[in-house]
């Protein structure tokens, strides 16, 4: 078979390659520090990349939430509307927004809220607790749902 015939010889490609790099990419003490130097400001650049991400996802997240806003407020001064207000609700207890009359079906549920259980939950929020009373479909694309929690995150810290 041609495969077998030809493992030998990627074999010894393989080890001509890892000989070659062994050679030209182990370096003196000079070249270490100058990649450190090069790693620092590949960092700082995904940094300022990853800033620019966050700050695109959130203004698509506020636009996204236009679709939440006739049921839930975002603004802890702000109440509750037809939903609970959702100010700080990344990281909070579910079904713990003090005053609002949650569904039995919410107050069954035990655990926080985190961006998975969040994503989950925007999906397919009847899917994801059968009988809750929020009367929305779901958002299908996992970038919006991204977006959404990315807003809300930073709408809602406390
Ligand atoms: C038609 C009104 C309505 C819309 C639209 C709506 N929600 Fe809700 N939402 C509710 C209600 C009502 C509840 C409480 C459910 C229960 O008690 O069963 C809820 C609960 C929640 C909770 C859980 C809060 C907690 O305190 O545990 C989150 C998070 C949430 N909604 C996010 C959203 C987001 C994000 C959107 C937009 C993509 C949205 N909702 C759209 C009515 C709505």
């Amino acid at each position: 078979m041609i495969m077998t015939k030809n493992l030998p010889i990627l074999k010894f490609a393989a080890m001509a390659a890892m000989t070659a790099c062994l050679v030209a990419c182990g370096g003196s003490d000079g070249t270490d520090s100058a990649d450190t130097g090069e790693t620092t400001t590949a960092q700082s650049t995904a940094g300022a990349a990853q800033e620019q991400t966050t700050q695109a996802s959130t203004q698509a997240g506020q636009r996204l939430f236009l679709q939440c806003r006739s049921c839930h407020k975002v603004k802890a001064e702000e109440g509750h509307n037809v939903g609970p207000n959702l100010a700080g609700v990344v990281g909070r207890q579910i079904a713990s927004a003090e005053g609002y009359p949650y569904s039995e079906a919410f107050m069954e549920q035990d655990y926080v809220w985190d961006a998975e259980r969040l994503d989950a939950f925007l999906e397919n929020p009847r899917t994801y607790i059968p009988r809750n009373k929020m009367a929305f479909a779901g958002v299908r694309k996992p970038e919006d749902r991204a977006a959404l929690i990315a807003y809300l995150a930073e709408q809602t810290a406390p």
